[in-house]
């Protein structure tokens, strides 16, 4: 099928375990009248310092096992003061030392600054990977605060909108801010740009 019946169909699948991720996406993609569905797949994920390749690759191995027009995204949170430390290593930084440990690695750090960045990647079985980006600035809060979202949400207030938290925000909210909801809508501008 060539890509531009792919995306005249408005339909994709989103590779991830995280039901977080899923209804951010569904919400971002609704507003464009593309249709998400969830795919459970274990999506592969290589160890690189760049999450765009990290991104690419696991959404050519999801590609080629379920034959399917899908993304994946992948993100990390960025803390200046820490020489852009969790970034490529969020996952495995959050499922150790969480958000209580980067609080206490950034005790009585003055310069909050971090960011989020995100990369979608989108593939099907006849081309090669396409990807969007997208960034979020903002600050490492003093304390964790709220209860929503998931991972990092607690401790990062955007610059935007620098008194809430992510964890305090509605999904809508968090996503007229955040990372992936900015990459997210760079997917669907470039999935309806040829109908
Ligand atoms: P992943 O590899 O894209 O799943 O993201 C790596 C880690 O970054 C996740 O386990 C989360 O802890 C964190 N992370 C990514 N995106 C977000 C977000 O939107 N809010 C909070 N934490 C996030």
């Amino acid at each position: 099928m060539p890509m531009t019946s792919l995306r005249k169909h408005r339909v994709v699948f989103f590779a991830t375990g995280n039901t977080h991720k899923f209804n951010e996406a569904r919400h971002v993609l609704a507003e464009y009248n593309v249709a998400v569905a969830l795919l459970r797949v274990k999506a592969l994920e290589i160890q690189d310092d760049n999450i765009e390749n990290i991104a690419k690759t696991s959404v050519m191995e999801a590609v080629e096992r379920c034959r399917l027009p899908i993304f994946v995204e992948d993100a990390g949170l960025f803390v200046d003061a820490l020489n852009g430390f969790p970034g490529p290593y969020s996952s495995h930084v959050y499922r150790t030392i969480g958000t209580r440990g980067i609080l206490k690695l950034m005790k009585e750090v003055e310069k909050r600054n971090a960011c989020f960045r995100s990369v979608v990647a989108f593939c099907n079985s006849k081309e090669s990977p396409k990807s969007f980006q997208g960034g979020v600035k903002g600050e490492i809060s003093q304390e964790e605060r709220g209860d929503q979202g998931f991972g990092f949400d607690p401790i990062f207030l955007p610059s935007d909108c620098p008194d809430e938290t992510f964890a305090e925000m509605t999904i809508d909210k968090k996503n007229e801010y955040s990372h992936r909801a900015q990459a997210l809508r760079k997917f669907a501008k470039w999935l309806k740009s040829d109908s």
